[in-house]
């Protein structure tokens, strides 16, 4: 594969600056372009140890706008692309579908035309690389887990929004031969994560002795993934992974939201000094999110028998390690939660 120009968009958010920054420090013979049009969901201060490195380059670029996407394929003829931007919470999406339908979907399909009209006669060496979720697959009952062949039926509009994407991902590779592969990851956590997700908001509301709103019973079950194994997963993926596969990446890893936020309450009390468990007092059971998917567990055993993928820490060590870095980067989380967070907040967590 020709790997010189190497695009990742998104790679200010979360899971992208991981990726960033694995691949500026791992691979300094690839020139790594950072794509991201720094929504309430980006921020560089999450690259600040590598945006002084030589093959580090930051475009701000917002993928809806077809005409400057297409400029930048020109300009820099990207060799092979990560295409990480997206809107990527589900509780927004309820309130906003429109907005994913537009990075989501158009973007998705602005790179992909980008792609294809640099290098349409001459894919050899190529490779687009599309991110997306297990979320896609819809809604387990209490047992089974999501293969690659799980048929997709997307509950949410985010959901929805992806499985559109990765069908237009698959569509380009069956139409024009456009050399793809597509990960479905489960939920991811660590630091740097935007504190509207679970981990960090209560990681967040702990710190600030905030409730802690438990959506319903709180016995809806999610697969969680450090996102340092998801970045060592994406980087196996692009560049051992088959051209038109996909991969699904998982933590083996199951955990209802309520045990989770239980063993996060202990770990907060340790760390803190707190007596008595008093993080505890503070889980306030709330209304349901709208067609709540019961249960996510993803099937990780193709990247783990092809590609020899496995997870690397285990998820009491990459909470606590995760915990450690929200306690000791408040100025970054006070910089993150300051205006527009508080109006997003309240509409949210309003009874
Ligand atoms: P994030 O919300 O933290 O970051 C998204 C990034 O994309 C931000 O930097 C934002 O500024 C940028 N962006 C958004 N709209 C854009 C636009 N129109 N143009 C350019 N940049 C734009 O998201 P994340 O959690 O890091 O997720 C990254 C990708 O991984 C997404 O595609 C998501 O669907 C997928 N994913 C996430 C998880 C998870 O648990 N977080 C799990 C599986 C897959
Ligand atoms: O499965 C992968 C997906 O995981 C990614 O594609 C999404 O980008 C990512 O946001 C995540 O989606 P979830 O909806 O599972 O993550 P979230 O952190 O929003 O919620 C996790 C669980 O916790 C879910 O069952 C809802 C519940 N929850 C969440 C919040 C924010 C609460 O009970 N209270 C809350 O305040």
């Amino acid at each position: 594969m020709n790997k010189n120009n190497v695009l990742i968009t998104g790679g200010a958010g979360f899971i992208g600056s991981h990726v960033v920054r694995l691949f500026v420090n791992k691979y300094p013979e690839y020139q790594i372009y950072n794509l991201d049009s720094l929504t309430y969901a980006g921020n560089l201060e999450n690259l600040k140890d590598i945006e002084e490195e030589e093959n580090y380059h930051f475009l701000k670029a917002d993928i809806n706008d077809e005409e400057s996407i297409n400029k930048l394929f020109k300009q820099y003829q990207f060799d092979s692309v990560i295409h990480l931007a997206a809107e990527s919470h589900v509780d927004r999406s309820i309130k906003d579908p429109l907005a994913f339908v537009k990075t989501n979907i158009i973007g998705t399909l602005n790179l992909l035309n980008a792609f294809k009209g640099i290098w349409e006669h001459d894919f050899d060496g190529k490779r687009f690389y599309h991110i997306s979720t297990d979320e896609v697959y819809g809604t387990l009952g209490e047992s089974g887990l999501f293969t690659e062949i799980t048929p997709y039926s997307p509950n949410s509009p985010y959901s929805a929004s992806k499985a559109s994407s990765d069908h237009f991902v698959r569509a380009y590779g069956e139409t024009y031969d456009l050399p793809y592969v597509i990960s479905n990851c489960s939920n991811n956590y660590g630091q740097n994560q935007f504190p509207e997700k679970l981990i960090p908001l209560f990681i967040n509301n702990i710190i600030n002795k905030k409730p802690l709103p438990v959506y319903g019973d709180g016995n809806y079950t999610r697969d969680w993934l450090y996102v340092i194994d998801h970045a060592r997963a994406i980087d196996l993926v692009f560049h051992e992974g088959e051209n038109g596969e996909t991969y699904n990446i998982g933590g083996f890893n199951e955990w209802k939201n309520i045990d989770l936020v239980r063993l996060l309450c202990k770990q907060m009390d340790e760390k803190l000094g707190n007596a008595n468990g008093t993080s505890e007092e503070l889980i306030t059971y709330v209304k349901d999110r709208p067609g709540h998917d019961l249960r996510y567990a993803i099937d990780a055993s193709k990247i783990n028998e092809k590609l020899g993928w496995e997870p690397s820490v285990t998820f009491e060590e990459g909470l606590s390690k995760t915990i450690d870095w929200y306690l000791s980067n408040q100025e970054w989380l006070n910089h993150v939660t300051s205006g527009a967070y508080q109006t997003y907040y309240e509409k949210q967590y309003q009874s």
